[in-house]
């Protein structure tokens, strides 16, 4: 089978998925925050095929919803028949003279590298296999060769004999082999065995049958071609991946306190000396730059935080811009659309949302600043609100450079606070503050001159 001809992956994905015990189709459930299919997608697609044809059944219309792309072909397989007559489904959708990668919609961690080892191997031969060796061997097809070590068939575990199930060489499920061959091969597919289904196994032997070459290539990582029937095995492979990014996190310099405690859900680009705490989650598209550090329980997700900065212990980011050498926690929620400009600290209980924050200001304590435009060496004073919601709509808060706002102050929105103004603690500000002068609302303090605290009148 030659390279040059054109490659089609189908996946298989029109099982039940029962043992999920889940509304959700199994092959959209995550590892690593993106779907089993979305990782066998991303493989497929490394290897560059001319199509992609992905066989569904039950919760179709959901999957094609989630799983996007102009490159891929959906075709239904109603009622599932087995994996053999799910192929058939695909094949019309195939010239002939293409060579066919089967992939399973749910084995999320196959490499491209072994796939084309695989098709490497098809080079040479009618009908490459993907197996393993597994010291328990159990509900997998067993790869059964002659005494010179030719492939003869495979015999699922239901048909197998005692001895046949002594073998550990196990069918991955995972093949390739030419469009017309396969046609051919399919076309004589019955169903006499003990699932009583089209197996697509059966190929092989009917391969050898019509003196075509069977070669295999052995995956050395079980877990590679480890499929996901159940949230058990979906745990499982959680964990191995996460331990495959811990470690590239790692070789590519991050400090990781414990590889164990971390997760990573999306894309994440590191500059030297980052730092992750343990139990941090790292969400969709997230830039470390250099000497970042993340402190412990912390969720950073779509951001991106310049050099130097610190993230402290509980605190959770969303969509923002960190620059340069800001402290950020613990405990401060930093929400979509936040820009901090550099040296800002943000201090426990603080909350921010769709805000820019100037060089080197500090908000440090409850605080909640939202809407807002805050100038540069601005001093926020604790529990300082922007009042940014009328009930109906949001409204825009502006606070010039060396601004003071006295603790406990209520910002009422469209307002703006002038560059070098001191708001006095307490105050609600509805109006304009001048800058560089003192603004304060707040009733004047006063001593009753001879108040007596009341007494409690005796019982009679
Ligand atoms: C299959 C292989 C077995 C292999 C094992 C590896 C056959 C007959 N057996 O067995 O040799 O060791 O995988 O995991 O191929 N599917 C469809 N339509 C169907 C049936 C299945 O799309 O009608 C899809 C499933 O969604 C799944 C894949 O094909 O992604 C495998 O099906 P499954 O029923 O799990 O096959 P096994 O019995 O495990
Ligand atoms: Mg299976």
């Amino acid at each position: 089978m030659h390279r040059a001809m054109s490659l089609s992956i189908v996946i298989l994905a029109a099982g039940q998925g029962t043992r999920m015990r889940s509304g959700l189709p199994k092959v959209l459930h995550p590892i690593g925050g993106t779907p089993l299919l979305g990782h066998v997608l991303r493989t497929a697609r490394a290897l560059n095929p001319a199509r992609i044809i992905i066989v569904h059944g039950h919760g179709g219309e959901t999957v094609r919803a989630a799983i996007a792309g102009d490159d891929l072909l959906w075709v239904e397989q109603q009622p599932q028949l087995g994996t053999g007559h799910a192929v058939m489904q695909a094949l019309p959708h195939i010239t002939s003279d293409s060579r066919v990668l089967v992939l399973y919609g749910d084995v999320p961690l196959l490499r491209p590298d072994s796939l084309s080892a695989l098709l490497e191997r098809l080079e040479d031969h009618g009908l490459a296999l993907l197996t393993t060796h597994l010291p328990e061997p159990r509900g997998y097809g067993r790869i059964l060769r002659d005494d010179a070590g030719r492939i003869l068939r495979i015999v699922e575990e239901k048909d197998a004999t005692e001895l046949e199930r002594k073998i550990k060489e196990v069918n991955t499920g995972i093949l390739a082999a030419g469009a017309a061959d396969l046609a051919t091969w399919l076309a004589r597919v019955g169903t006499g065995n003990a699932q009583g289904e089209y197996y697509l196994t059966d190929c092989v032997a009917l391969a050898v049958e019509d003196g075509k070459a069977v070669g295999a290539i052995a995956c050395h990582d079980p877990n590679e071609v480890a499929g996901v029937n159940d949230k058990l095995q979906l745990a499982q492979l959680e964990r191995v991946y996460q331990r495959a990014r811990a470690r590239e996190l790692m070789t590519s310099g991050v400090t990781v306190m414990d590889p164990e405690r971390l997760d990573v859900r999306g894309e994440v680009s590191v500059g030297r000396d980052v730092m992750l705490d343990v139990n941090v989650v790292l969400e969709g598209r997230v830039e470390l730059a250099d000497g970042v550090r993340i402190g412990p329980h912390s969720v950073v997700r779509d951001c991106r935080i310049g050099p130097g900065s610190e993230v402290l212990a509980h605190s959770v980011l969303e969509e923002a811009d960190i620059g340069p050498d800001c402290r950020i926690g613990p405990f401060a929620r930093i929400r979509p659309g936040t820009v901090l400009h550099g040296a800002a600290h943000v201090g426990n209980f603080v909350e921010i949302k769709k805000s820019e924050v100037g060089l080197g200001s500090k908000i440090n304590h409850l605080s909640y600043v939202g809407d807002s435009r805050v100038g540069a060496r601005v001093n926020v004073g604790a529990g300082t609100i922007t009042c940014n919601y009328d009930g109906a709509n949001k409204h825009v808060t502006v606070i010039g450079d060396d601004a003071f706002i006295g603790s406990n102050a209520a910002l009422v929105a469209p307002v703006e606070i002038g560059a070098g103004a001191t708001i006095g603690a307490g105050s609600v500000i509805t109006r304009e503050a001048p800058p560089d002068t003192l603004t304060l609302t707040r009733a004047r303090q006063t001593t009753v001159p001879g108040w007596k605290r009341p007494t409690k009148t005796p019982k009679t």
